[in-house]
């Protein structure tokens, strides 16, 4: 390819990392993966080091990328952590950008993983809201194309004193099964829509392909790979 078509259709390397598998795939432009997903087990207690090792070789994995973009799960400020509820170890003030950014040598961002798998997910008009489920509950809200970073609601007031997350993370869905937590998907996003009057709710991460109740035509299912367009979709639109 030559230089002038690649700058601009750069190829971005996408990794998400969440709390069971560090996952990365290249997107060409918006919207063309180039190879399949290749995923690495995070590794455990998720410390900065260990974790930050594990994505050095998924970018190994994938190298020649033109950019890259990092899905974290938690909080992030220009690159820096503040949070990460699901990992292990002190997070706080790690400046993850810096140090990713040195390893994989071409521009790199860090944003909240629920952010990033939004880019992927939303058309550009009104509010759009994004909700991941996995083995935390995500959350991203959208105006007009526009994100509001780090929307922590799954730490939030759900029902019965406890949080989204306690009630939608994977733990509730091995606790409860796949009936009743649906019940409970059903409910939350009954009250989504009260609060935040959405124009699309989106439903992703892993956990979204247990959701079995019909839902009405203002939410709908993601498929998993939107995550990773979404990476390569943040540097138009983030
Ligand atoms: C974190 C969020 C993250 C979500 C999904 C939550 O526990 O607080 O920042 O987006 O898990 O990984």
């Amino acid at each position: 390819m030559t230089k002038t078509t690649r700058a601009k259709n750069p190829l971005t390397l996408t990794v998400d990392i969440g709390g069971q598998g560090i996952k990365g795939m290249p997107i060409l432009g918006t919207d063309t993966p180039t190879a399949p997903r290749f995923r690495i087990k995070t590794p455990r207690p998720a410390t900065a080091d260990p974790v930050i090792h594990t994505i050095s070789a998924v970018f190994d994995h994938f190298r020649p990328f033109d950019r890259v973009t990092v899905g974290f799960p938690g909080v992030v400020n220009h690159g820096v952590v503040a949070t990460a509820p699901n990992l292990d170890g002190r997070w706080k003030g790690v400046h993850l950008e810096e140090r990713l950014g040195a390893i994989a040598g071409v521009p790199l961002r860090v944003i909240n993983d629920a952010d990033m798998q939004g880019f992927g997910a939303i058309e550009g008009k009104g509010v759009e809201m994004v909700i991941t489920l996995g083995t935390g509950v995500g959350a991203a809200l959208f105006l007009d194309g526009k994100l509001l970073p780090n929307l922590e609601l799954g730490h939030h007031p759900f029902e019965k004193n406890e949080t989204y997350e306690e009630r939608l993370g994977q733990k509730a869905l091995d606790q409860l099964g796949v009936r009743h937590w649906n019940r409970r998907i059903d409910r939350a996003t009954k009250l989504l829509r009260k609060i935040f009057n959405f124009r699309k709710l989106y439903l992703g991460g892993g956990n979204s392909r247990c959701i079995d109740t019909k839902l009405p035509s203002d939410v709908v299912i993601v498929r998993n790979a939107v995550a990773f367009l979404g990476g390569a979709r943040f540097w138009e639109l983030g």
